[in-house]
């Protein structure tokens, strides 16, 4: 498969970046630094020079994808306005492009909260309210979407052992390394297409904890 990763030098997406590559995907990351590109090479990416602000249109990077991820963030330093221009008008951007270029696929991160971003003040409400309406735009995009809705990430070894969870309301950790491994399995597990989980660290193998999430449905 060709995936295009928004936000391809996060710290999520170059665990993902690295992941698809090694398992014979061509893993390309867009990133608005040229001076990042040798950190994708180096873990097997390839570098597409975009910017998911300034770029009026991301269909020339999506282009010839089979699926795109976005796990671009303005950044905890970031203001409302921003939060808006990535979080929100990013993910719309792509979403845009990938209906544009005939793309299907796109898995979305997003984060816990979501689903409530009132019940929270100040920036963790603006931060919640762009993530809750980036998700609600890709839902109507007519595609096949996955969200993703990761718990607070850590740097800690992944486990390859979660808790994902159609129940929205959880709180709880959970490694990037291990949510860069569920977005790698999402891409190739299509009973996760149309599903918006939450996702922790747990107990539960990550392709069976996909694969239960639509069991009971
Ligand atoms: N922190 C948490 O506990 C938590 C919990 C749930 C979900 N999340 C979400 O998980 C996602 C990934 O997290 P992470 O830790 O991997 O994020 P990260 O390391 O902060 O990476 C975000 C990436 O987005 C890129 N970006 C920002 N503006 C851009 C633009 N205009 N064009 C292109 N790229 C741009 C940044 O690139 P630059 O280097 O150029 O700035 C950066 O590489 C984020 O959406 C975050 O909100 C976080």
């Amino acid at each position: 498969m060709d995936i295009l990763v928004a936000g391809g030098h996060g710290q999520i997406a170059l665990r993902l970046l690295k992941l698809l590559a090694a398992r014979g995907d061509t893993a390309r990351g867009l990133i608005r630094s040229p001076d990042q590109a040798d950190d994708l090479r180096a873990v097997g990416a390839v570098p597409v020079i975009g910017d998911l602000e300034n770029d009026a249109t991301l269909d020339a990077y999506v282009q010839g994808a089979d699926a795109v991820v976005f796990a671009a963030g303005a950044g905890p330093g970031s203001g409302a306005a921003r939060k808006r221009t990535v979080d929100l008008g990013g993910a719309v951007k792509l979403a845009d492009a990938a209906k544009a270029m005939g793309v299907r696929r796109y898995v979305l991160v997003s984060s816990i909260g979501a689903q409530d971003p009132a019940s929270l003040g100040g920036s963790m409400q603006e931060y919640l309210q762009a993530k809750a309406d980036a998700d609600d735009y890709v839902r109507a995009a007519g595609l096949d979407h996955t969200i993703v809705r990761p718990g607070s990430l850590t740097d800690d070894p992944g486990t390859g052992l979660v808790t994902a969870s159609l129940d929205l309301g959880g709180r709880g950790p959970v490694p990037r390394a291990d949510v860069a491994a569920v977005l790698a399995h999402t891409l190739i597990e299509p009973a996760t297409i149309g599903l918006t989980f939450e996702l922790f660290g747990g107990e539960t193998p990550i392709p069976r904890a996909l694969t239960a999430l639509t069991a009971g449905l």
